[in-house]
């Protein structure tokens, strides 16, 4: 029915200018960062409460290169994350058009959830245009795939959505490794920081949890393995041909999850491994459970036979924990990185267990 009267909307509209087909912009109009609503001016970017994507997602395709030239120091940064921001403006857009209100309001929620999601999803379409505009004009702004998620109702929209925004945190923390001034470092945190308020928003309204994590999230520094598992989301082929690589450098790591019988990810808890992808393990070689929470790291040994671990008993169950096997104690370089990187969500704990299993 809404759809409809947009429809009806769309051609009224297009009849009062004398008929004349609806324009799309060409990629070197939305190469102009003075094209379209400015993230932090418009108001589109916190307040559209439409089903339609707000500009630059309802736009197709890459935006190419105006002119020829070096890259910026930053742009491999920007581009990634642009790849990676698509992926989670399309997960609300598709969230926000598959739910209605009642879709929450059914489940006990706050009769504002629906509302809030669509307010996720503007902000999230600022983030695709601050992205576009740091990228510099020698660089392809790489535009949207065609994208599929694993949720089938509005529960696992919910535990998805906490998952997808937590690991956004996790990974504009440590892409502030890859920046190269500090102003793409301060506008890192600053976008990291709208995302944890959605998080934070989440834990209160949604899961009735506490909202705190503890005085300082996790830091893992190799964020382009985080990426890497977003393709996922990404149906393969998809992508504009002009798009660049995704994540650059790609990574190349078995990845695992957690054992379908795991019953508690709690700190000290004995897990068991099961591999999405097999790694490869050396004879009489020592691996590595290797787990980020907060600015530290603790190892455990990895038993390779049983192909489980403890999770360490000495961290707060706040948060997020990343875990990734590794060939040396504190995966101190991303080749020490052997499979990886999963993020156990400690709180709420009941959603991270749903999430492992
Ligand atoms: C996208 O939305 C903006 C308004 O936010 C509009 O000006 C533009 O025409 C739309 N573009 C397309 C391709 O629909
Ligand atoms: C875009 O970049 C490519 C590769 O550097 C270059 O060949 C091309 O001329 C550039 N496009 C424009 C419009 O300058
Ligand atoms: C939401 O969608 C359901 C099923 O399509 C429909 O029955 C219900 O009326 C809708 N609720 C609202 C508030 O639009
Ligand atoms: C949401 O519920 C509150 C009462 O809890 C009510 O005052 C408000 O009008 C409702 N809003 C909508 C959009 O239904
Ligand atoms: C889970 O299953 C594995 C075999 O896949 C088994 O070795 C392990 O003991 C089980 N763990 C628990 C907690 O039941
Ligand atoms: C442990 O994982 C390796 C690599 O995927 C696999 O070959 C092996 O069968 C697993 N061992 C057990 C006991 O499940
Ligand atoms: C893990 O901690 C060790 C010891 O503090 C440190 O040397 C190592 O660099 C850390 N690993 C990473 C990936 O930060
Ligand atoms: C690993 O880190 C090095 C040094 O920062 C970097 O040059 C290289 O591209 C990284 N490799 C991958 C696969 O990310």
């Amino acid at each position: 029915m809404f759809q409809s009267k947009q429809i009806l909307l769309g051609l009224a509209l297009s009849h009062l200018a004398h008929g004349a087909p609806a324009v799309s912009p060409q990629s070197s109009q939305i190469a102009n960062p003075n094209y379209g609503p400015i993230p932090g001016e418009s108001p589109v970017y916190s307040t559209t409460y439409t089903i339609e994507p707000p500009f630059p997602g309802n736009t197709t395709g890459a935006v190419l290169n105006t002119t020829s030239g070096p890259p910026g120091p930053n742009d491999v940064l920007w581009q990634n994350i642009l790849g990676a921001e698509w992926i989670i403006f399309s997960f609300y857009q598709q969230g926000i058009t598959t739910f209605n209100e009642s879709s929450f309001t059914s489940l006990g929620l706050p009769n504002t959830t629906y509302q809030r999601f669509l307010q996720i999803r503007d902000n999230e379409a600022g983030h695709l245009r601050i992205f576009q505009d740091n990228i510099s004009p020698t660089s392809v702004k790489p535009g949207p795939c065609k994208y599929k998620y694993p949720f089938s109702d509005a529960e696992s929209f919910l535990a998805l959505s906490t998952l997808i925004e937590i690991s956004s945190m996790a990974f504009v923390t440590g892409m502030e490794y890859q920046a190269m001034d500090p102003a793409a470092a301060a506008a890192l945190v600053a976008v990291g920081e709208t995302e944890t308020r959605h998080t934070t928003w989440s834990l209160i309204d949604v899961w009735n949890a506490n909202p705190f994590s503890g005085p300082i999230d996790t830091v893992y520094p190799y964020s382009n393995q985080i990426l890497e598992f977003t393709r996922d989301f990404i149906v393969a082929g998809s992508c504009p041909p002009e798009n660049p690589v995704y994540p650059d450098p790609p990574q190349q790591l078995a990845t695992f999850d957690l054992a379908s019988n795991t019953s508690s990810i709690a700190p000290g808890s004995h897990i068991t491994a099961t591999f999405e992808t097999q790694p490869t393990f050396a004879n009489g070689k020592d691996y590595y459970a290797v787990f980020f929470h907060g600015k530290y790291n603790i190892s455990m040994p990895f038993d390779t036979k049983t192909n489980t671990t403890t999770i360490p008993a000495a961290f707060d169950p706040t948060g997020i924990i990343i875990a990734v096997i590794a060939d040396a104690e504190g995966a101190p370089t991303n080749t020490s990185v052997i499979a990886g990187p999963l993020i156990i969500l400690e709180n709420p704990a009941n959603v991270g267990l749903s999430l492992a299993t």
